[in-house]
């Protein structure tokens, strides 16, 4: 298993170019079963998830090919099978994402249950109660979510939570259902916009995606067409909270100010001077220690969860006490402890973590427990004195694309170690 290796203590300053989003490549992929014909996605991010959602598409039939700078193309015109199997599903629960596609289109699919995770419970029972109301029959069997209907029909659907992939399952299905559908307390995020775009774009009609609801009136198919998937809006947080603690300058390019909005305004709080334009942004520590910087995280336009460790990380070394309270997912301060192993001073009482600033944080060896919780660890390595090793990084490559030569771009210690 491979390790990240960082020497902390340098400013960083310099250029970053964003990726494209994970959040939205994955619903993307998944909605290319919908389209009959050879549906083209370019700005794909090269990323373990993306491997692993390519690996079920190929598995159900789907001709991929890929060509050097990630442009994909998808042909679905020989789809042989309707399954996503256990072995791929528990390594990434956004497969869910291809239930609503293939139920929709194919009138069948047999999909696992995601099972555990590490940041929290997670069911999928919202999705599975939307479809049940747009006429499918749903029956969860030896793990299996076996699902038929014949054309699904519109209606109305109150989601009881706001969810993300939730929205996009229910949103993708209701594209070629009988009628108009109406989402109510949808996502609002960048990504489900994202994905409402790409769907109008392949014949779908839907309005109001971004808010919280969305009408969707259902059409008889949809066809290929290109589309270029939008920047990740939290590599572009991660990058501006690490030039943060380092009391840095950077540069980002390639990205979409508007979908960071809280990000930004935590950022300016914490003392950065920061600009942006159409697709940049950049920001200004002027060698300053950060402020402390309280968080409360929450669906779209709030300051979302996966943006959570990053700040943890900044509140170790800044300025005051903060109070970070995780609203959307109960296991998701795994982090805080490994963050301790480098020195953080931090008091965690159930959902709520309240950290001390200190002057400085001590290399350590600390462990990855997922995705952006490695991220947390990343940033406070870059600021500890000595040597940080972080150990299980394959959390990190299944979102973060060269994390490590980014770093290195603009001025970080951080090697990748083969163990
Ligand atoms: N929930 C239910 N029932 C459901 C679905 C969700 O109770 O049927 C609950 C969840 O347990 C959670 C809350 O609703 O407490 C919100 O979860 P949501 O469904 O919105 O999460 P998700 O769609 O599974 C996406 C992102 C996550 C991100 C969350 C929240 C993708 C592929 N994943 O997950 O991204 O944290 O929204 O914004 O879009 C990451 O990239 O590291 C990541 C975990």
């Amino acid at each position: 298993m491979d390790q990240f290796v960082i020497k902390g203590g340098n400013t960083l300053a310099g250029n970053i170019v964003i990726s494209g989003a994970k959040n939205s490549a994955l619903p993307l992929l998944a909605a290319s079963l919908l389209a009959e014909g050879v549906v083209r996605l370019s700005n794909i991010p090269y990323l373990r998830d993306i491997t692993t959602m390519i690996h079920l598409l190929t598995d159900m039939g789907v001709k991929v090919e890929i060509d050097e700078s990630m442009i994909i193309e998808l042909d679905n015109q020989r789809i042989a099978n309707f399954s996503a199997l256990y072995q791929l599903v528990k390594t990434m629960r956004a497969s869910i994402l291809v239930l609503g596609p293939l139920l929709a289109r194919f009138g069948q699919a047999h999909v696992s249950l995601p099972g555990g995770c590490a940041i929290g419970a997670r069911p999928v029972n919202i999705h599975l109660q939307g479809l049940q109301q747009l006429g499918a029959s749903i029956n969860v069997e030896s793990g299996y979510i076996e699902a038929k209907a014949k054309r699904l029909r519109a209606c109305r659907i109150v989601m009881e939570v706001v969810t993300v992939t939730g929205t996009e399952n229910l949103m993708m299905a209701a594209c070629l259902a009988q009628g108009t559908t109406l989402l109510e307390n949808a996502a609002c995020e960048p990504e489900v916009i994202d994905l409402a775009n790409f769907l109008n774009k392949m014949g779908a009609k839907i309005q109001g995606a971004g808010t919280h609801i969305i009408e969707i009136e259902g059409v008889e198919n949809l066809f290929a067409t290109d589309y270029s998937v939008m920047p990740d809006r939290i590599e572009t947080g991660t990058y501006l909270v690490a030039a943060t603690m380092t009391g840095g300058q950077i540069q980002i390019q390639h990205t979409q100010p508007k979908a960071l909005d809280a990000v930004l305004q935590k950022l300016k709080q914490a003392g950065a001077t920061i600009d942006s334009g159409e697709d940049w942004i950049s920001l200004d520590m002027q060698g300053q220690r950060p402020k402390a910087i309280d968080i409360v995280t929450a669906p779209y336009p709030a300051f979302p969860t996966d943006m959570q460790a990053q700040f943890a990380a900044l509140n170790c070394i800044a300025d005051g006490v903060a109070t970070i309270n995780e609203t959307i997912f109960e296991n998701r301060f795994m982090h805080m402890l490994e963050l301790e192993r480098l020195g953080a001073d931090i008091t965690i009482n159930n959902h709520i973590a309240v950290i001390r600033g200190v002057n400085r944080l001590m290399g350590a060896p600390v462990m990855a427990t997922d995705l952006r919780a490695s991220a947390g660890l990343v940033l406070a390595g870059l600021v500890a004195e000595g040597e940080t090793v972080i150990d299980r990084i394959y959390h990190i490559d299944r979102g973060y694309e060269r994390i490590e030569d980014k770093l290195q771009q603009v001025g970080a210690e951080i090697y990748r170690k083969a163990s």
